[in-house]
């Protein structure tokens, strides 16, 4: 029997596991809500790392390994860790077999720059569009496999639910057209979800509001479990513009960008007086945390404000426009302003989540038959991920899954009836209708400024227990409110998804009392050997229960 899997998300994660799939004969149903070229996979800029070691600096797996452990703070799943690293090169080679077009050295190599956390030479790059060029190439060879019939795209709808036999194996998913609003049950073996990180939680975030984390808020309240939730990366070098943040890249520093502010009117360049060895270049917790004391315990910001400048000027024009071309463009179109002559003023935002679906070596949930891959998934970064991981991580979880699908037994009921799960999903939909016809509803915009409010104020560089507090009591505030999404469904369930995650990542971070690479408590400022372990979220009774296990324990199916 041919094997059919459904992977939810179209973004690198989800387009590897569908093409490394279909290369196995395994039927994809690719879910998602917009085309993969608009997914978030596409902003990322600076790199993607493998031990290479074509720069004579004596690289290795061993030492990529050791550096990812370290970044992480050690509550990574060491055994992902060691696969990640171990097979990071074989991929920049698929990659550049499918046509990646990746930055080349003099010798014809794919060339490798710095990046924060690695003392060796180790990202591969495509100018400061890696992600672009990644997706092209898979998603080409996605529509191969699309006119073989292998894969099936189904662009515009958007995740409902997971059809659970028992609470405990998954079958299939309930999922919604976004333009005609049909509500459709899809069943297959293996559900992979690959939906992204979180962002719409925090509102102004360097990635993609697409990915607002609506399908792990719903998983979580299905019986799946999160995991290291309170771990929430800040990536240093960001700028505000009117609607989000923007990511300049790490790349910039790995070229030689350096940070600075004024004191007593000089260029104070901090990260190399704190951090002699590696300057601007430690792992992004340090970073971030260094020019927070800057603006904050200094009252050094640029300006009086937070802000700091990340200095190019020094670097040749060449360098700036090629290797780092799109910093040059962010600059240039939303800061009036040209990296070449001027220092750019940035400030850390939000950048990543480590933290998400519990998933172990394997990829696996603790559901029989769904996986998680991608940003969505935690098992590598641990506390802190290094840059130029997640380009490899989103790929490496779409390998993993599709190389253990042959051999997983699947047992497959069909005299089984899962509609009931498909008909509370046309009530829940028909409930909205009702309820918006009342006058005195509160604007789900409000809620979500709100929820992005709260967490700002809770979640930032630092935490305190009464903040944490103080914002879990707001997040049961809003849960009582009634709700208007002017005439749209998925903006009001949205919503429920967005508060159980945010009451997550609060939980989680009360829950963890010491500080630990992206998760710094400024009550317990030690970092603690009891919790070398991954946070665990469930939801027991409708209440979230949280449980400190083991990094390396596997799911049992
Ligand atoms: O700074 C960057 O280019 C980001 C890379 C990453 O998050 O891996």
């Amino acid at each position: 029997m041919v094997k059919e899997i459904i992977v939810i998300g179209a973004g690198l994660a989800g387009l590897t596991c569908s093409v490394k799939s279909a290369s196995k004969n395994i039927h994809v149903k690719l879910f998602s809500p917009v085309q993969s070229e608009r997914s978030q996979s596409v902003m990322a800029m600076g790199g993607i790392n493998a031990a290479l070691n074509t720069k004579g600096e004596d690289d290795s797996v061993n030492e990529h390994y050791t550096d990812t452990i370290n970044a992480g703070q050690h509550i990574n799943n060491h055994n992902a860790v060691e696969k990640l690293t171990n097979d990071a090169p074989e991929i920049i080679d698929w990659l550049s077999r499918l046509g990646t077009s990746f930055t080349r050295d003099d010798n014809g190599n794919v060339d490798i720059r710095y990046f924060g956390g690695q003392k060796k030479m180790r990202t591969a790059y495509a100018g400061a569009r890696t992600g672009k060029q990644i997706l092209t190439a898979i998603n080409t060879e996605c529509r191969k496999w699309e006119y073989k019939d292998k894969i099936k795209r189904y662009v515009g709808w958007r995740f409902l639910s997971l059809i659970l036999d028992d609470n405990k194996v998954c079958r299939g998913v309930v999922m919604i057209n976004e333009n005609t609003e049909e509500i459709r049950d899809f069943y297959a073996d293996f559900v992979v979800i690959a939906s992204g990180g979180m962002n719409k939680v925090f509102g102004k975030i360097s990635g993609s509001l697409h990915n607002d984390g609506f399908v792990t808020g719903k998983l979580l309240r299905q019986g799946v479990e999160l995991a290291n939730m309170e771990m929430i990366q800040y990536h240093p070098t960001t700028i505000e513009t009117p609607v989000k943040r923007m990511l300049i890249t790490e790349a910039a520093r790995g070229e030689g960008g350096r940070l600075y502010t004024l004191r007593n009117c000089e260029k104070w360049y901090f990260m190399e007086e704190w951090y002699p060895e590696q300057g601007a270049l430690m792992p992004r917790d340090v970073v971030s945390r260094s020019i927070y004391r800057v603006c904050h315990e200094y009252g050094l910001g640029i300006d009086g404000e937070n802000k700091v400048y990340l200095d190019l000027t020094h670097l040749d024009e060449k360098t700036v426009k090629i290797k780092l071309d799109e910093v040059y463009d962010v600059c240039m179109n939303y800061l009036n302003l040209d990296p070449t002559c001027e220092p750019i003023p940035i400030y850390p935002g939000v950048h990543y989540f480590m933290g998400g679906i519990r998933t172990d070596d394997a990829h696996k949930t603790n559901i029989e038959n769904l996986f998680a891959i991608g940003e969505c998934s935690s098992q590598y970064h641990g506390a802190n991920r290094l840059g130029g991981n997640s380009l490899l991580g989103a790929i490496h979880g779409g390998w993993v899954v599709a190389e253990q699908l042959e051999e997983i037994q699947c047992e497959n009921d069909n005299s089984k009836e899962y509609g009931k799960i498909l008909n509370c999903e046309y009530e829940a939909y028909e409930n909205w209708k009702e309820l918006q016809k009342e006058n005195n509803n509160v604007s789900s915009y409000e809620i979500e400024k709100e929820i992005a409010d709260i967490m700002n104020k809770t979640m930032g560089i630092y935490r305190t227990e009464s903040e944490l507090k103080d914002g879990l009591g707001r997040l049961d505030l809003l849960e009582t409110i009634h709700v208007n999404s002017h005439g749209c469904y998925y903006d009001y369930i949205l919503l429920k998804s967005l508060i159980s995650i945010a009451k997550t990542m609060l939980s989680s971070a009360l829950a963890r009392k010491e500080s630990r690479g992206a998760h710094q408590r400024l009550d317990y400022p030690e970092t603690d050997d009891k919790y070398l372990k991954t946070t665990v979220t469930s939801f027991d009774n409708d209440k979230l229960k949280i449980t400190f296990n083991d990094t390396e324990e596997r799911m049992g199916w």
